[in-house]
C-alpha cells in the first residue's frame, strides 16, 4: 500500500508566496510528489471538504476564506505521509504550532492557518477522491 495524503496550500499561503516553500519542505523530507494543481475552489467542494464543519460558528468566514484565492492543492506519497505530513504542517492552532512546523514558522492565527493536511489514512483518501481525478495522479519512480 502505497499512503498518500492530500496537502492544500490555502488563499493565504498562496497570497504570500509559500508555495515554493511548502513543496520545497516535502521534497526535503523525501515524500513524492504524485498530484499538483491551482484552482479556484468551489462552493461544491468545500462544502463537502468541510462537511463536518458545518455546524460551527467559524464555518462562514472559514468558507469565505478558503474561496478568496487560489488553493495549490497536492497529493503526496511515502511512508507514513499522513502522520508525518500533520508534523510537519504544526498545530491546527498557528499560536500553539512548534517553530519548525509551516504553521510555527508562518502563521499566528487559526482562521489563517496557510495550509491543509489530511488528517487519517481514510480521510486523505476522501479527500484526495474530492480534489483530483484519478488520471491527474500520476505513478512514477526514480529510473536509472
Ligand atoms: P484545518 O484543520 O486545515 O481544517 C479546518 C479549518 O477550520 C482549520 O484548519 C482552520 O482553518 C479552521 N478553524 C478551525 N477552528 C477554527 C476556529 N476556532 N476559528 C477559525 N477557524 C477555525
Amino acid at each position: 500500500f502505497r499512503e498518500r495524503t492530500l496537502i492544500a496550500v490555502k488563499p493565504d499561503g498562496v497570497q504570500r508566496r509559500l508555495v515554493g516553500e511548502i513543496i520545497g519542505r516535502f521534497e526535503r523530507r523525501g515524500f513524492k510528489l504524485v498530484g499538483i494543481k491551482i484552482l479556484q475552489a468551489s462552493e461544491g467542494i468545500l462544502a463537502n471538504h468541510y462537511h463536518d464543519l458545518q455546524r460551527k460558528p467559524f464555518y462562514p468566514a472559514l468558507i469565505r476564506y478558503m474561496a478568496s484565492g487560489p488553493v495549490v492543492a497536492m497529493v503526496w506519497e511515502g511512508h507514513n505521509v499522513v502522520k508525518s505530513s500533520r508534523l510537519m504542517v504544526g498545530e491546527t492552532d498557528s499560536s500553539q504550532a512548534k517553530p519548525g512546523t509551516v504553521r510555527g514558522d508562518f502563521s499566528i492565527h487559526i482562521s489563517r492557518n496557510i495550509i491543509h493536511a489530511s488528517d487519517s489514512v481514510e480521510v486523505a483518501e476522501k479527500e484526495i477522491g474530492l480534489w483530483f481525478h484519478g488520471a491527474e495522479l500520476i505513478d512514477w519512480e526514480t529510473k536509472d
